[in-house]
Order: C-alpha cells, then sequence, then structure tokens
C-alpha cells in the first residue's frame, strides 16, 4: 500500500477527531507458539491502517493541528546486534523517512514523552480491551496528568476509537479494492488447484498444501487456517483438523482465503472428491447455488444489510421443502426458522483487513444500508449431519457451503471471486480438465 493512502487516512481520522482530541494507537505485541519460538507476526489492523507501520514495540499518536507534527511515532531503536538475528529494524529514522511521521522516538523513551503528548488534549481516542497492559499504562499516564493538573492540563475523556475508525475502514479505498481483487484472484486460483488435485485417497493436508503453495508464491499468506473437510467433517463448521483420506463418492469442503499486503480473501466451494456429484449431493447442491446466486443479487446500495441473508435463507427453505426435507407451508417454515438445524450462521460479513472485518451492522438498532464501497461475504450453506435421523438417509453427512466475496457497487453486485467455477457443472468440467 502506498505512503499516501496511510497519509490520507490519518488526515480523514484526524478531521473526525478535531483539534482537541489526540488519538493513541499501539502495535500487536508479537506472541510465543512454543517456548521460544514466536507466531509470524501479524500487525494489529488498526494500527497498519493508520500507519503501515508492520513491526511490534510500536506506538502511534496523532495530534490534529499541532504545529510540531501531527503524527508522532515511537518505534524500536536500529540496533546491529537484534538486527543479526531478527532482522531489519526502521528505526525512528526510517519513521520519518518512508512512513511520513512528523517525529519518532526510540519506544524506551515513551515514559517521559507521551504523557506530554496528552497533556494538550480534551479527549483521547483510544480502543480499550485490546491490550490489557497498554490499557493500563495508558490509563497510568492519564491519571498522572490529573494528578498533577494544577501544573499543566489534562485530557478528562478517553473515547472509544473504534467507533470512528471502524467506519472509515468498512468503506474501501481504490487501492484497497485493488489489494482485494488481487487477495481474491490469488485466492482463486488457489481453489482451482485444489480441485484439480483431488482425487479420492490424497488427504484433506495436501489440498491444504496446494493453498499454501498458491498464497506463497503470490506473496500472499492464508488469512485463516484452511479448513479443508472431506464427507462428514463439512458439518464441523469450524473444521481444521485437515488430516483425514478424501473418499471416493464424498464432497470435499474447502473454506479458505488469503491475506495479501493484509487484506483477506475468504472463499467456500464445496466439490466431489471424484469430480462427479452423485444425485442427491447434487440436489443439495443447487439448493445452496441458488442460494448463493439470490443472496448476491441483493448486494446492492440502500438494501438493508440483512437482504442477502433474507433471501438465502427463502431460497433454502424453499429447497428444502422441495426435497422433502421440510414439510409444511412456505410461510410457516420461514416463520418458524425451520431451516435453522441445517442453516445455522449468518449469510455474510464485512471482509477487508479481518476477515470477519470491523463496522458495524446495525445503525441505530436497524440493518444499516448497504452502501458502494463494502465488500461483505456471501456464504450460504446446508449441513445435514451424519445422525440426522429426520432427514433420508440420502443426504446424511452432506454438509455444502458456497461462500464467494462481494463489492458493493453503483452497478449492482461486484464479485470478486466470481472467477471460480461455482455451478456444479462448472465445477465437474474444471476438475475433469484435470484427469
Ligand atoms: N472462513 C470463515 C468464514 O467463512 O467466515
Ligand atoms: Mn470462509
Ligand atoms: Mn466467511
Amino acid at each position: 500500500m502506498h505512503v499516501q493512502e496511510f497519509a490520507r487516512r490519518r488526515r480523514h481520522l484526524m478531521e473526525l477527531i478535531g483539534r482537541d482530541g489526540v488519538a493513541v494507537l499501539a502495535a500487536a505485541p508479537e506472541r510465543t507458539r512454543s517456548r521460544d519460538t514466536l507466531y509470524s507476526y501479524r500487525p494489529d489492523s488498526d494500527f497498519y491502517y493508520v500507519t503501515g507501520f508492520a513491526e511490534p514495540d510500536a506506538v502511534a499518536v496523532l495530534m490534529p493541528g499541532r504545529s510540531q507534527g501531527e503524527f508522532v511515532l515511537f518505534c524500536r531503536e536500529r540496533d546491529p546486534l537484534r538486527e543479526l538475528w531478527d532482522g531489519y529494524r526502521e528505526g525512528p529514522e526510517g519513521a520519518v523517512e518512508r512512513y511520513g511521521a512528523d517525529d519518532a522516538f526510540p519506544i524506551g523513551d515513551i515514559e517521559d514523552i507521551l504523557p506530554g503528548l496528552l497533556e494538550r488534549s480534551e479527549r483521547v481516542y483510544y480502543s480499550m480491551g485490546v491490550s490489557a497492559e497498554f490499557d493500563q499504562r495508558l490509563l497510568g499516564w492519564m491519571q498522572t496528568l490529573h494528578a498533577r493538573r494544577q501544573r499543566g492540563h489534562a485530557p478528562n475523556e478517553l473515547v472509544d476509537l473504534d467507533h470512528l475508525l471502524h467506519e472509515m475502514r468498512l468503506f474501501k479505498s481504490r487501492r484497497e479494492l485493488s489489494a482485494m481483487k488481487r487477495s481474491a484472484r490469488i485466492a482463486v486460483a488457489a481453489h482451482e488447484r485444489a480441485m484439480r488435485l483431488c482425487e479420492p485417497g490424497r488427504h484433506e493436508y495436501e489440498l491444504e498444501a496446494e493453498f499454501v503453495h498458491e498464497f506463497r508464491r503470490n506473496g500472499a499468506h492464508c488469512a485463516y487456517d484452511p479448513i479443508v473437510a472431506g464427507g462428514t467433517n463439512a458439518c464441523v463448521l469450524h473444521y481444521r483438523t485437515n488430516n483425514n483420506e478424501l473418499k471416493d463418492g464424498d464432497l470435499v469442503l474447502i473454506d479458505a482465503g488469503c491475506e495479501y499486503d493484509l487484506y483477506a480473501s475468504d472463499i467456500t466451494r464445496t466439490f466431489p472428491v471424484n469430480g462427479r456429484f452423485t444425485a442427491p449431493q447434487r440436489e443439495l447442491y443447487e439448493v445452496v447455488f441458488e442460494a448463493n446466486r439470490a443472496a448476491v443479487e441483493k448486494v446492492l446500495p440502500g438494501n438493508h444489510w440483512n437482504d442477502p441473508h433474507d433471501a438465502a435463507v427463502k431460497t433454502i427453505t424453499r429447497g428444502l421443502r422441495e426435497l422433502g426435507i421440510l414439510n409444511g407451508r412456505l410461510t410457516s417454515l420461514l416463520k418458524e426458522e425451520a431451516y435453522k438445524p441445517y442453516f445455522m450462521h449468518k449469510t455474510g460479513h464485512w471482509l477487508g483487513l479481518d476477515v470477519h472485518d470491523v463496522g458495524d451492522y446495525k445503525v441505530a438498532d436497524q440493518w444499516r444500508l448497504l452502501e458502494r464501497g463494502m465488500v461483505t461475504t456471501i456464504e450460504p450453506g446446508i449441513y445435514i449431519a451424519a445422525d440426522e435421523k429426520g432427514v433420508k438417509k440420502r443426504w446424511r453427512g452432506i454438509g455444502i457451503r458456497l461462500e464467494d466475496d462481494v463489492l458493493v457497487t453503483k452497478d449492482g453486485p461486484d464479485v470478486l471471486t466470481g472467477g471460480l467455477a461455482l455451478a456444479a457443472d462448472d465445477v465437474e468440467q474444471l476438475m475433469s480438465e484435470a484427469a
């Protein structure tokens, strides 16, 4: 992402905060995986959104209208020995030269400098509850300022930064959309790889490996642990074990997306392990396919957030009724939410820097309206548990989800993941080409 994009975001946020406010954002800490090995570092999305700075042990301060500089960054100092072991650090010099900081200081000096930066403001904007440790430190600095306010000014309000920042993050800029489109394209290619490779006798982890390969060769990472669920494993919504053999005659459900430039894609496809749907698999597949289509069509500016879900629920209820899995009048079935044992999650969520991205779904207790620049997933599913006695045997143990990423535009839904086969015939065609 270009340095100007981050500068634009800071300007926008500072306009919202106003001249008597100050914003404080802390970087995510490094986290231990086991003993002395760490998880690969993932910046905090809010911190990264505002700074573009991807190192731990950093704190950003935004002070709208401050004549000596509005953006101050605290970060790790250059350290030849640590850099020999762990790699390059920007240091305060790099923060000023390459990240647009007006001033930058070693993180070790924060106790001495930060309280003085807060002093000038009325309100401190900060996201409480992300880091208990930093919460305590910030509150401590504010208390200290209060204790000696006879000698100077002290902010008397702590305001949640989430609301302003997350509303900004909900609307994707041109540059963000270009990253998200790339993220979607990479994930589409990875799903195609997995469909081509799949055959009975392979293991779920072999398909997972196709994703890791395709993501990494494109400079992307997994946005979340891929779900590769053969047969009845598909009925476990967040199955991640991925170590079972894929069986002839079963379906495999894959929910996998990547993070490119930290922007997520999130795709699910469900396809036959041997390349051909059985009749009951296809019957259920068609219902989920229609639900996906019906929901995507509702991703329009001016529609309510929940309209796509309502469309998916209606299509799934109707489809299950036509198959004889649900019995009764359509209106009663909808009213009783009879679909819920088989479709127990929502049809989507915001997508962006986080796979379940930030942004309110309701405004003043009402579903919010969809607007241009928002990106949502559309992911209806049907899951018939293996021991679901109320449903004929032919459908038991089948789990299907079809998930796409959709941008709201004035010209209608833009399916960022639309390049990937979705219709049953197209899936079979793709898999047969590989054979
Ligand atoms: N991959 C998680 C989800 O689909 O929401
Ligand atoms: Mn998903
Ligand atoms: Mn999703």
